[in-house]
Formats: C-alpha cells, sequence, structure tokens
C-alpha cells in the first residue's frame, strides 16, 4: 500500500519522506503545488527510488486527488501542504484561506469520498493526519502551564487563525462522517531543508553573509523548538499507534527566547566558522520594528505522547542547532539556489 504526503517538496514534509523511505520500503506519493517555498532539489536524493512518485498538484484539487486516492491504493494521508509563514500571513493573507481552509476542506472531501468507496478492513485502517501547530493555542503569559490538548485555541495572526479554522474543519469531518483523522499540533520546527524566511536558517544565511540578524521588538518572545527529525518520528508513531479523533501536540521542551536563539546560534558559527576578523557573530545581531500581533510565547505540553504512545524527542536545543548550522554550512548550493528571485523581493519587502 501507499501513504499520500503533501507539501513533500517543503520544509516538513520533505524532512518527512526522506526519513521514511530511510526506514520503510512502502510507497510514497509525494504532492506539492510546488510554490516558492516547495523546492524539488529537497528530494533529489530520491530521484532514483522506485518507492517514491512525486506529482506537481493541488491539494485543492479534488478529481487529481481523488484519482491517486485510488490510483495507488493510498492508506493514509499526511497534510503538510500550507502556507506557513506568519509574516507573509500580516502582508497578505488570501492565499492561507485559500490554501489552508479551502484546499484542506477539499481534500478532506476527496478523501471522504473516497474512504467511504473502500472495504471495510481498508476503511478501518484508514488515516488523515492534519498537520497542524502549536500557535493555535495562541501566545501564553510566563506564568502559564505550556499547551495542551485540551485547552481553547485563541489563534491570533492570519497565519494561526487559519490553521485553527482547518483544525475545526477537521474535527467536524470525524464527529459527522468518521472519517478517521487525527490532529497534530506542533511547536516550532528546525533543521534542514528549511527556507530561509523562517528566523533560525535567516540568521544563519545573514551571519554567514555579514548582513544583520534581525530581531522583532525586544527578543523577548519565547518559542519551543523542537528538531525537525523528531517532529516525524513523532508523525511516524501518532500514524501508527494513534487513536482516531485525537490530537496529539509534538514539542521539544526546549523554550527560548528568540533572543538567546540567535545568540546561541552565533556562538555556535563562532566555533565553527570563526569570521576572518575574528570579532563574534554576535555583532550582527540588530533589533527591529515588532511584528504586528507579535504572540509573546509559544510552549508545549508533550506528555500525552510520551504517556501514550511513548514518544520523547531525541534531540536538546544545543545539539539539534549544532546539527542544523553544519547542514547550512554543508549545503552551500541548496543555499545558493533558494536565495534567488523571489526570495529577494520577499526580504525587500519584509526587511526595507
Ligand atoms: P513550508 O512552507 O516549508 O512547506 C509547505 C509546502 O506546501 C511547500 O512545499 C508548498 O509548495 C506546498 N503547498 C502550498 N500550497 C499547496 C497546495 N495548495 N497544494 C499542494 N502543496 C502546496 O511549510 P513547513 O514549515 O514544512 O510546514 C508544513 C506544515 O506544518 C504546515 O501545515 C505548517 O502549518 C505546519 N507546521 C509547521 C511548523 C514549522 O515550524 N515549520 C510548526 C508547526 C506546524
Ligand atoms: O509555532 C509553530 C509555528 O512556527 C508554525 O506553525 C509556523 O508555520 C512556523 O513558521 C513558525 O512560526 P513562527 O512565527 O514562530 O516562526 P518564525 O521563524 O517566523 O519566527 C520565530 C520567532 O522569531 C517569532 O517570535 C518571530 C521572530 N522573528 C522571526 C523572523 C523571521 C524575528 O525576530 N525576526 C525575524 O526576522
Amino acid at each position: 500500500m501507499t501513504i499520500l504526503v503533501t507539501g513533500s517538496a517543503g520544509f516538513i514534509g520533505s524532512n518527512f519522506v526522506l526519513d521514511w523511505l530511510s526506514q520503510s520500503e512502502e510507497n510514497v506519493v509525494s504532492l506539492d503545488l510546488l510554490t516558492y517555498a516547495g523546492n524539488l532539489e529537497n528530494l533529489s536524493s530520491l530521484s532514483n527510488n522506485p518507492h517514491q512518485h512525486f506529482v506537481q498538484g493541488n491539494i485543492g484539487d479534488q478529481a487529481l486527488i481523488t484519482g491517486l486516492l485510488k490510483k495507488y491504493q493510498v492508506r493514509a494521508i499526511i497534510n503538510f501542504a500550507a502556507e506557513s509563514h506568519v509574516d507573509r500571513s500580516i502582508h497578505e493573507s488570501k492565499d492561507f484561506i485559500e490554501t489552508n481552509i479551502v484546499g484542506t476542506y477539499n481534500l478532506l472531501e476527496s478523501s471522504r469520498s473516497y474512504w467511504n468507496d473502500l472495504d471495510k478492513n481498508l476503511k478501518q485502517n484508514f488515516r488523515f493526519l492534519n498537520i497542524s501547530s502549536d500557535e493555535v493555542y495562541g501566545s501564553l503569559n510566563s506564568s502559564d502551564q505550556p499547551s495542551n490538548e485540551s485547552d481553547p485555541y485563541k489563534p491570533n495572526s492570519p497565519y494561526s487563525a487559519s490553521k485553527a479554522a482547518t483544525d475545526h474543519l477537521v474535527r467536524a469531518w470525524f464527529q459527522t462522517y468518521n472519517l478517521p483523522v487525527l490532529t497534530v499540533n506542533s511547536a516550532n520546527n528546525y533543521g534542514p531543508y528549511q527556507f530561509p524566511e523562517k528566523l533560525i536558517p535567516l540568521c544563519i544565511l545573514n551571519a554567514l553573509k555579514a548582513k544583520p540578524l534581525p530581531i522583532y521588538g525586544d527578543g523577548q518572545q519565547i518559542r519551543d523548538w523542537l528538531y525537525v527529525k523528531d517532529n516525524c518520528t513523532a508523525i511516524r508513531e501518532i500514524l501508527k499507534q494513534g487513536q482516531i479523533g485525537e490530537t496529539y501536540n509534538v514539542g521539544g521542551w526546549n523554550e527560548k527566547t528568540n533572543l538567546s536563539v540567535a545568540e546561541t546560534l552565533c556562538d555556535i558559527l563562532d566555533e565553527l566558522k570563526p569570521k576572518l576578523d575574528s570579532k563574534s557573530y554576535r555583532d550582527q545581531i540588530t533589533f527591529v520594528q515588532d511584528r504586528p500581533g507579535h504572540d509573546k510565547r509559544y510552549a508545549i505540553d508533550a506528555s500525552k505522547l510520551e504517556r501514550e504512545l511513548g514518544w520523547k524527542p531525541q534531540e536538546n536545543f544545543e545539539t539539534g542547532l549544532r546539527k542544523t548550522v553544519i547542514w547550512y554550512l554543508e549545503n552551500e548550493a541548496w543555499i545558493n539556489h533558494v536565495v534567488s528571485g523571489e526570495y529577494q523581493d520577499w526580504v525587500q519587502k519584509q526587511y526595507s
């Protein structure tokens, strides 16, 4: 049988496909629209792998999706396809509504129509994995407990509102139609293949190019950092053992301020790629205008996943960040390809 991974040329989707095929021979239909964030180079090591079939397409295209589900007898869908960058959603939210909400609605409908026609055994084993975010819980105060699965949704950005809306649709398709869904709310991922619009790869690239490392506001906002391979392991476990209709939080137990993330990253670069003038990369940290509606703190209580499915992250922030920095240092060609064209337009729009 086969799994369908959408958004497979993006950051987490490509890491998931690479991780899946490194330990399984089960076929993957890998679907991506190849927006600015999708990069087939992320999957280039699989070009001769007969277990991966790449299709360029939209999750909102019901005819295409239903055709693929039938043709490959898909037993599970893992939906990573989305518009994912909060700052872009603040500039222009339309694509976030269309892809994250309407696109997922169409994907749910394609899945439901396919699933309805399956025989009993296949029907029972089918899964729809909805990949969501910790941002749906909204911003925490410093004294709040980390968010758990029963906390109310309080999204604050167009991006997080679109993810929250999607989660509600997915829940409704379970309650109303019994579609076997699971929702995964992950913390901030970092690691190889992340597009350099996000904080960590942006800071690595800017550091190496002697550009400012832009820190919004006072840099005291907190995020809970999760190494992407740990997230992939968690998602695999949830697919294997998760209870249908349930939600699982995935976090790294690594709460850090943005400023301390940038400083740690500079310290690693100082060690691995010292500057010719022996100064620290920390000198490039620059405070810039804050993000509108900037959420102060996210923190994830991932104890349900540990208690029920036995999952724990393997990396702490320092080990994960070191691996990430080494990956970017060793993949200059990948960087050079992604920082052309549209990326330059974005940097100009956001940081000028
Ligand atoms: P990304 O932006 O790197 O990748 C998204 C991928 O989806 C891209 O390859 C893009 O081409 C593709 N895509 C966009 N619209 C599509 C459409 N209509 N049809 C098919 N493909 C389409 O995002 P990411 O960081 O890999 O995030 C993946 C998922 O995980 C998203 O749902 C995001 O909301 C969620 N998430 C991300 C993080 C994180 O820290 N990056 C944390 C929690 C949850
Ligand atoms: O929490 C999960 C979410 O993490 C995912 O759902 C999103 O898809 C993903 O993009 C990410 O959202 P964030 O907004 O937290 O990630 P980002 O890397 O954009 O920003 C991380 C923090 O760093 C945030 O507090 C804003 C800040 N920041 C970001 C950028 C790009 C800066 O200070 N400067 C910057 O230039």
